[in-house]
């Protein structure tokens, strides 16, 4: 068993969370960097929520058509990355974790960030991965859980499924019966790491591309 404290970062629906709680991976924070479905889930789960609202690094009220353009990307990545040393977070998951972190939590947290990515990596990159594997008009797409690096979506593969595309899928459709899988894989890869029976990739994996 590894001694590690467990965060979850998320911003989504939690969906993915709400798996983890059922399979019991012990999560000791979930960080929400918005107002989210997943923070209720956590609550009701007694889990502590940190919400590090990344509106306020640089959401600037009088630009609400250009409300983004001040996002202060660096100073929010500090401020996550102390937060979780403060937590004495060691390892970390992210569950749909829609802001792009950088420098900072990535030089603090090297070799301790695993994602679950809805495409089979390095096919689809990015927060479109459904909807473009969809217009792809391929037969199959699948998920990729993966050590996080601070190119986006192109750390080292811990786990890759294939799932199939129907007639009729839509994005929707799709991205649910992505996350059907998603939801017994990354909890089961989680716990096997925290058990200490599964190795993360080498650290010579991450100079490959
Ligand atoms: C999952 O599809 C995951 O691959 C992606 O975000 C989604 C999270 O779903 N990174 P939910 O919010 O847990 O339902």
């Amino acid at each position: 068993m590894i001694d590690a404290r467990l965060a979850v970062l998320l911003s989504g629906t939690g969906t993915i969370l709400q798996a983890m709680i059922e399979a019991g991976v012990p999560i000791d924070l979930v960080v929400s960097d918005r107002d989210c479905e997943a923070e209720n889930i956590a609550f009701r789960s007694d889990i502590p929520v940190m919400r590090i609202c990344r509106t306020i690094f640089g959401w600037d009220t009088t630009l609400p058509w250009n409300r983004q353009s001040h996002f202060e990307r660096e100073a929010f990545s500090d401020f996550v990355t102390a937060s979780l040393q403060q937590e004495g977070i060691d390892l970390i998951a992210l569950a749909g974790f829609m802001t792009i972190l950088t420098g900072s939590f990535h030089n603090s947290y090297q070799h301790r960030v695993i994602n679950t990515h809805p495409s089979l990596l390095p096919a689809f990159p990015g927060a479109h991965a459904v909807r473009e594997a969809l217009a792809a008009g391929l037969n199959q797409t699948g998920f990729t859980i993966h050590m996080v690096t601070e190119k986006v979506d192109c750390g080292p593969t811990i786990y890759q499924e294939a799932v199939a595309i129907r007639r009729g899928d839509t994005v929707e459709s799709l991205h649910e019966r992505i996350k059907q899988r998603e939801r017994i894989a990354y909890p089961f890869i989680l716990k096997q790491i925290l058990a200490g029976e599964r190795a993360l990739p080498p650290a010579s994996a991450y100079f490959t591309t």
